[in-house]
């Protein structure tokens, strides 16, 4: 699978912090059957890897890692059956490890040196992180001058009245956001309430 048939799946790619291996099946069934396939998973937890294993056995799930640091990351992440990686910031070990694994990456970056030091690299689809806090839609249009064919997953504080301004960019390729999944509804064991944020994000529409 190449990024931009990655990017092309669902409008939104929920990033998906999971504390409990037991919450892994559940949640990722409301996601897939609301109509997101694509699940980020981040390395933030414990359990973060034994939750992808599960998540990526749900019939129809794509899964990737977030939170990705290191190449050692990258091995690991695919060992538990991550089918993309997605980075916070760029990192050229990363990014070979990746390869290597023949897995798409999504490297993080916010400014335009970063950007630039992914063109070296051959990238040139990008994570924009922290959206939001790095200048938004804003950077996002400024960006579409210097950088044309550049496309971008735009994530970090995006609300889904954002993201639906963020779509209509020619340059945005999908957006990534937390707001899908919250901690505190997986904690509730919320299915319902998340299926149907998720049924609300899957619908936007791009262009
Ligand atoms: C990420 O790692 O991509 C972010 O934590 C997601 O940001 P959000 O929770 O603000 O959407």
């Amino acid at each position: 699978m190449t990024v931009d048939e990655l990017m092309a799946i669902q409008p939104v790619i929920p990033v998906i912090t999971v504390e409990r291996v037991e919450d892994a099946a559940p949640l990722a069934h409301a996601l897939v059957s609301a109509g997101l396939r694509v699940l980020e998973v981040t390395l933030r937890t414990e359990q973060a890897l034994a939750c992808m294993k599960v998540m990526s056995k749900t019939s129809g799930a794509i899964v990737g890692a977030g939170t990705v640091l290191t190449s050692n990351d990258v091995m690991l992440a695919r060992e538990a059956g991550a089918q993309f990686i997605v980075t916070p910031g760029l990192s050229a070990s990363a990014v070979a490890a990746s390869r290597e694994a023949n897995l798409p990456i999504l490297p993080g970056i916010a400014t335009a040196t970063e950007l630039m030091a992914g063109l070296d690299l051959g990238l040139d689809r990008f994570k924009f992180f922290p959206a939001e806090q790095a200048g938004g839609r804003a950077m996002i249009d400024a960006f579409k001058g210097p950088f044309g064919r550049v496309k971008f997953c735009p994530t970090g504080g995006i609300s889904l009245d954002l993201a639906r301004d963020y779509l209509t960019r020619s340059n945005v390729g999908c957006v990534g956001g937390g707001w899908v999944a919250p901690t505190k509804l997986i904690d509730a064991k919320m299915w319902e309430e998340i299926a149907r944020l998720a049924k609300e994000a899957a619908g936007l529409k791009r262009g």
